[in-house]
């Protein structure tokens, strides 16, 4: 029963719809909303007492309440000048369609406007009693963005941009201010008295999304408008490392702590050895007695989402030196000390001989972070014993190293002495025999025009060159040169030694 008077209600507002009404009636909304500078519609359907007849001739007609100007007109040339060439109907008259379009819509175009139908054979009619007005809005509204309120970086996400606007054949341009694949804009529906328009964009959020805004811009006519939602990225851990003190003393115990960053904030933790060995599972580990050998250790930070891994961290253990074993003096063709240093932070080292209140001069050589070769050597010899002090910030330690004498090398240096106090007196002996020529070329020049000159040259040059072959001066040098040839360094810096020792 309560079902047949349902279905009879339905039957009898469905008769009364205007298109099949047998009286004037009209539908249309009261009032409708417009943006400034793009168009609007207004919906319309319309009714008369056809009675059964068929009618051919209509002419429709939009006038405005106050002024009584011509809105639209089926006869163009009758419209008003302010209305001329922005108005248009977007039905048909016969299917008892009379919606009015308004372009390039101005805040005067307030109205109220009314319709009024002309059948020919019938009759004409004002729709009076249902008067339409325009709200003109200078300003569109901002969009709607609207996305799932927490997303996971690396998965697909679709975000919607909602747009209101008046004017479904002139929608604004739409632009999101993310990466991703923009739709088509959707069929506008209407809501209130905008129509809805909506756009997806289909992108892929990433942790450095997380709490910015995913915006969308809606360009209209004369104004661009823009929306935006705050985005709740989830993500795995990243950025993990281990965090200690930059240094450590050996045998002091160390707090370490697994840092990282993840949203949500990580909720376990792991602990590794460098043998993927693992030591714990508290945000901190504690290492008890740090050594200078104890390895580096390695974090993993784990949350809902995933886990990631800190690279090994090796702690910074501080030891005062330590003078390996290694240590000592050799002779090759110098007397070499050299002192191997192991210690963190690197140490100072000073070489003494007997004499502690001189230092020796010495070079250096760092291994690596904590080892470090120390040299002193010297071709006249080193004392019989030399004394390595190795200093860092923790404290000190020295060596006593014995360096083999050179005895070759201080024989030869005196034989040197000698052979160029010869060569002196040579060479003012010759001065006096070989008279002016060989005085005017000093004797430092001639020894380095031998070196240059080759013997076979020297005798091939003639009566210049007699005055030489006389002068025995020149083979004193090559002998000369020939007896230190078995020394190791460069003759002529031995050269110069010898010339700096007379
Ligand atoms: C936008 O995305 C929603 C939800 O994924 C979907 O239902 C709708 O059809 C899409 N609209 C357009 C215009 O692509
Ligand atoms: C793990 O951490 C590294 C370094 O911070 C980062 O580049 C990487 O993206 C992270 N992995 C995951 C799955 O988040
Ligand atoms: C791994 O290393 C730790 C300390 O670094 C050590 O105690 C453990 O014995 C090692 N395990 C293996 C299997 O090598
Ligand atoms: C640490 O302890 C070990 C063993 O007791 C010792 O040999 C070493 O010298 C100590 N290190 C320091 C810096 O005191
Ligand atoms: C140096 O010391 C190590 C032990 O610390 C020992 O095995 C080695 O024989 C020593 N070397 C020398 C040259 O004394
Ligand atoms: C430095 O080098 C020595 C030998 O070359 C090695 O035994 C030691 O482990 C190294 N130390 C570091 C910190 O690399
Ligand atoms: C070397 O260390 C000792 C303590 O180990 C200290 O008494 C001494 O003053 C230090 N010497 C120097 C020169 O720093």
């Amino acid at each position: 029963m309560v079902f047949c008077s349902c279905l009879l209600s339905l039957f009898f507002w469905l008769t009364v719809s205007p298109a099949n009404a047998d009286k004037w009636s009209i539908e249309v909304p009261t009032s409708v909303v417009g943006l400034s500078g793009t168009c609007v519609v207004i919906p319309c359907k319309f009714s008369y007492p056809a009675k059964g007849k068929t009618y051919t001739s209509f002419t429709g007609v939009w006038y405005t309440g106050n002024h009584g100007s011509t809105v639209y007109h089926t006869d163009t040339s009758k419209i008003s000048e302010v209305f001329k060439g922005r108005t248009s109907l977007t039905g048909d008259l016969h299917q008892n369609t009379c919606s009015l379009k308004i372009s390039s819509l101005r805040s005067s175009d307030t109205g109220p406007f009314m319709f009024r139908i002309e059948i020919g054979n019938l009759n004409k009619y004002t729709y009076m009693e249902n008067k339409v007005s325009i709200t003109v809005k200078e300003s569109p509204e901002q969009p709607t963005v609207s996305v799932k309120d927490e997303v996971t970086s690396g998965n697909l996400v679709v975000a919607t941009c909602t747009v209101l606007h008046s004017c479904p054949s002139d929608l604004p341009r739409v632009t999101w201010n993310h990466n991703g694949k923009p739709s088509n804009p959707s069929q506008p529906q209407n809501h209130g008295q905008w129509k809805l328009t909506s756009y997806n964009l289909t992108f892929t959020p990433s942790r450095e999304d997380h709490d910015k805004k995913l915006s969308c811009s809606a360009e209209f006519r004369e104004k661009t408008v823009t929306g935006f939602k705050r985005l709740e990225v989830k993500y795995p851990p990243y950025d993990v490392s281990v965090e200690t003190k930059p240094s450590v003393k050996e045998n002091d115990s160390v707090e370490l702590t697994c840092s990282s960053k993840s949203n949500p904030p990580a909720n376990s933790y792991q602990w590794f050895s460098l043998n993927a060995t693992l030591l714990g599972e508290r945000p901190t580990y504690k290492l008890e007695r740090v050594s200078r050998h104890t390895e580096a250790i390695s974090c993993t930070a784990i949350n809902t989402l995933g886990r990631n891994s800190s690279s090994p961290q090796k702690i910074n253990v501080l030891y005062p030196p330590e003078i390996k074993n290694e240590s000592s003096c050799q002779f090759a063709s110098f007397t070499v000390c050299v002192c191997i240093v192991d210690s963190n932070p690197p140490s100072e080292v000073k070489w003494f001989g007997p004499d502690s209140s001189r230092t020796l001069p010495s070079s250096s050589i760092k291994q690596n972070e904590s080892l470090t070769i120390f040299t002193v050597q010297n071709w006249l010899g080193l004392p019989d014993t030399v004394q390595c002090f190795a200093s860092n910030s923790l404290g000190n330690s020295s060596i006593t190293l014995v360096a083999p004498q050179n005895g070759i090398i201080i024989y030869t240096a005196v034989a040197a002495a000698i052979v160029v106090v010869l060569v002196g007196v040579l060479v003012y002996a010759l001065r006096r025999h070989c008279g002016n020529r060989a005085t005017q070329q000093p004797v430092r020049k001639n020894e380095q025009n031998e070196m240059k000159t080759t013997p076979k040259n020297k005798e091939e040059k003639g009566s210049d060159e007699d005055a030489y072959t006389n002068c025995p001066e020149g083979r004193v040098y090559d002998n000369w040169r020939c007896d230190m040839r078995p020394l190791p360094s460069d003759c002529a810096l031995e050269d110069d030694s010898v010339y700096a020792n007379v």
